[in-house]
């Protein structure tokens, strides 16, 4: 099942009396090369994002400030992920169901992509990602 390939991912942290220093380098921390990144802010209490599948997309999503949870399905199964920590990514892979909900005021949420935008990739229908996800189309 595609959920159980999804997961946390502990990032290096650096910190001294200076701060703290995270880094994702493609390929390392993540099974991807990094073609995009884009980040959600700004998002009104209350508000949803995501609400749709990927059929190539892999992805990291970064809590980079605040909280917010990011629900995972595959199909067969969902789960939730509360998402906090900036030394913190989750993993997502091909084929998954997101949505996106629940930001603390001012969050930012950072996703790293491995590849361009590109609309053709989306399932914005939940049936239609379903049928898919299922091997029923
Ligand atoms: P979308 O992926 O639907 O974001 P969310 O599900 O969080 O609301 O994208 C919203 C809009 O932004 C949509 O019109 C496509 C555009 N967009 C880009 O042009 N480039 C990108 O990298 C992303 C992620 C979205």
């Amino acid at each position: 099942m595609g959920l159980k390939e999804c997961r946390r991912v502990q990032l290096p942290r650096l910190s001294d009396g200076r701060g703290s220093l995270s880094f994702v380098e493609g390929g390392e921390q993540i099974p991807f090369g990094i073609a995009r990144i884009y980040y959600l802010y700004g998002v009104p209490e209350g508000v949803e994002r995501g609400g749709h599948g990927h059929r190539e997309l892999e992805q990291l999503i970064i809590a980079i400030y605040g909280s917010f949870e990011v629900v995972l399905d595959d199909g067969h199964a969902r789960d939730s992920f509360l998402l906090e920590r900036p030394d913190e990514g989750l993993y997502v892979r091909p084929m998954m169901w997101r949505e996106v909900r629940d930001f603390s005021p001012g969050a930012v949420c950072l996703v790293l992509a491995s590849m361009p935008y590109d609309e053709a990739d989306y399932y914005r229908e939940y049936d239609e990602f379903l049928s898919a996800a299922r091997g029923e189309s």
